[in-house]
């Protein structure tokens, strides 16, 4: 089944407990946290102490999506936050630092996901991927929430499993950035195991729970 990873970003915080208890009660199997530095990207958000809130009232697993410059200074931050997947942007780090990365996450009892903006090409991760968890394709320039899917990103996610095939690997293949019922089932059509979304599921008008369930 297609994992549903609701991002609360999208979230109305002045009502966050009440839609917590939404998403608890719905089919997704994640819950999508976006951090942002202001500097990697041009929002800013939230930091380990809400996660931790949020982890104590949801048995979903944790979907940490860091964007930000130094992604290595960021991790013990979220050592104690019950992070299930800790997922960095391969444009925050240089080539020596990438395994680096990727090993203290594993030590600190993470998995891992490497996510590409949509400039970037899904090639530059081949020599990486026997070593993630998972990879997180952006459809939309990370930041925001809201905006619209770039349908070049299918081919990625094409891509994407035909190398897991080729060369036996199991990563999961995961989507972010303008995911509604159509991209969604676009984006599953090509191979895609994983779907973030934000403010369509936040703002759908039959609430969350049906809107997770419109994914599936
Ligand atoms: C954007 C974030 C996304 C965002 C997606 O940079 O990484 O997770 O919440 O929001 P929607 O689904 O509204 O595009
Ligand atoms: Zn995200």
């Amino acid at each position: 089944m297609t994992i549903i990873s609701p991002s609360v970003l999208s979230a109305d915080f002045y009502n966050l407990s009440t839609q917590l208890e939404e998403l608890n009660r719905s089919e997704a199997q994640w819950i999508h946290y976006d951090v942002m530095d202001g500097h990697f990207v041009p929002n800013l958000t939230f930091g380990p102490d809400i996660l931790k809130t949020i982890g104590r009232h949801t048995d979903k697993l944790l979907d940490v999506h860091i964007m930000v410059s130094n992604p290595m200074q960021f991790l013990e931050y979220f050592r104690d936050c019950n992070v299930y997947m800790m997922t960095f942007h391969y444009e925050a780090v240089n080539d020596n630092t990438l395994i680096p990365m990727i090993r203290k996450c594993h030590a600190m009892g993470f998995k891992v996901g490497i996510s590409i903006k949509p400039n970037t090409k899904v090639e530059v991760l081949k020599d990486i991927l026997q070593f993630v968890d998972l990879v997180l394709v952006m459809s939309v320039e990370p930041g925001f929430g809201g905006q619209k899917f770039m349908p070049e990103s299918l081919d990625k996610l094409d891509w994407l499993h035909q190398f897991r095939q080729e060369n036996g690997l199991d990563y999961l293949i995961e989507i972010d950035g303008g995911i509604n019922q159509e991209t969604g089932k676009l984006a599953v059509e090509h191979h895609c195991d994983a779907l973030v979304t934000g403010s369509y599921v936040f703002r759908h008008p039959e609430g969350i729970i049906a809107g997770v369930k419109s994914l599936l």
